[in-house]
């Protein structure tokens, strides 16, 4: 029996995890672990009184039926997969908080019109390089193709990453989601940053959600003995490497919104011996912003380095598209409807753009989507100490529950 506090859920979700190594929780889609917090949430909806349904992409579903049926859906949910050495509350507070949120409107003794349905989107993060599976399964933009050539760390592929846990591939168009049935999508997330605790506000109310381009870049020189070839004779992809690196860094803080951000999250370099002079390098690159001109201005200046960068040393070049995502913007019908709730509640809500990329961007090409944002102490994400006060929670919850209302009506 699960507990019936949110913090408590959300501390027993936290304990379902692969490794702790590092202090943090790796909970990656499709895998043993993951498939028990499907059970873990699928039990929480079920004791909410929802109906519980798995897509065949493993998109998690909890029905509460309204009044009018027919009517196009209300829907709402984030994530419960993580990333690599995470916090407990990046999408799960979407997640578990959408279910409290409809056990409040019960409370309330509040009537859908429409049906709310949560949501646990399926491989928000990026395990296979690029993330919401799911909801991508969901909006008809990832292809039976894709699923094949998608990897993991460790070569394994989508497809047979989903055929392990007993979801088949070749059904992925059971997936689709037709857009003409949702009326609307609203997720409440952490921020994962610290705009909202330094400017002392209580709520983000999301306007605009910013895209990634990431590359993964392969650069190929010569991997020769450390000692007894002078620095003249050398090709070193790691050296090249690192010019992209601060070359990046110079072009996001010099792109002209002012808002890009690029990051070299991954550097994978062979042969990684003491003694070997680097003779390959693959480098996953990151480039995000909420304005897409100033966003390929920084990948092709960073595309135009890389090709001088290699050619003046002698390295041979590689680059592919790991995923290429449009921002998204959030409808003004949600986020009237997330504005009305905080008036009601008399919170603090300042309106945002959000950098980390969510579902909610995946689902706003077809869907009115809104996002709700709770503070996130110190900024921190993606961290084993990411931390949401409750009270922050509760009040995300509310505020959740109050537009919910708003749409479902
Ligand atoms: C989502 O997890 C992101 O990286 O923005
Ligand atoms: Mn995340
Ligand atoms: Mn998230």
């Amino acid at each position: 029996m699960a507990p019936a506090d949110l913090h408590d859920q959300i501390a027993e979700l936290a304990e379902i995890d692969s490794a702790h190594e590092g202090g943090g929780l790796t909970r990656e889609v499709y895998t043993a672990d993951y498939d028990r917090a499907v059970d873990y949430v699928s039990e929480l909806m079920r004791d909410a009184g929802l109906e519980v349904r798995l897509d065949s992409a493993g998109n998690l579903f909890g029905a509460w039926k309204g009044a009018e049926p027919d009517q196009p859906r209300v829907l709402t949910g984030s994530h419960f997969d993580t990333t690599l050495n995470a916090g407990r509350f990046d999408g799960v507070v979407g997640v578990l908080g959408g279910i409290e949120a409809i056990r409040e409107l019960k409370r309330r003794g509040y009537e859908a019109r429409r049906t709310i349905e949560v949501l646990g989107f399926a491989g928000e993060e990026p395990r296979f390089g690029a993330g919401c599976i799911g909801s991508r399964a969901m909006m008809g933009t990832i292809t039976r193709a894709d699923l094949d050539e998608m990897r993991d760390r460790a070569g394994v592929s989508v497809a047979e990453a989903m055929r392990e846990r007993g979801l088949d591939p070749d059904r992925l168009d059971a997936a689709l989601l037709d857009p003409d049935t949702a009326h609307a999508f609203v997720e409440l997330h952490i921020e994962q940053g610290a705009v909202l605790e330094s400017t002392g506000n209580e709520i983000g109310v999301v306007e605009q959600i910013a895209a990634p381009h990431d590359l993964r870049v392969t650069l190929r020189g010569a991997a020769m003995h450390a000692g007894a070839t002078p620095m003249r004779l050398r090709r070193d992809a790691l050296v090249g490497a690192a010019e992209i690196v601060t070359e990046l860094e110079r072009l996001a803080l010099a792109s002209s919104s002012g808002t890009a951000v690029g990051t070299v999250g991954v550097l994978r370099v062979s042969p990684s011996a003491v003694n070997v002079i680097p003779g390959e390098v693959q480098m996953d690159i990151d480039v995000r912003d909420s304005d897409l001109d100033s966003r390929n201005h920084v990948i092709d200046a960073l595309q135009a380095k890389l090709r001088e960068t290699a050619d003046r040393r002698g390295l041979e070049l590689g680059v592919s598209t790991i995923t290429r995502d449009e921002p998204a913007d959030c409808s003004p019908l949600v986020v009237e409807a997330v504005r009305a709730a905080c008036t009601e509640l008399e919170v603090r809500a300042l309106d945002m753009i959000s950098g980390a990329y969510h579902d909610a961007m995946v689902l706003g090409s077809k869907i009115p989507i809104g996002m709700i944002f709770v503070p996130s102490v110190n900024g921190l994400s993606h961290h084993p100490d990411e931390y949401t006060a409750p009270p922050d929670i509760d009040r995300g919850v509310q505020v959740l529950a109050g537009t919910l209302a708003r749409l479902a009506a």
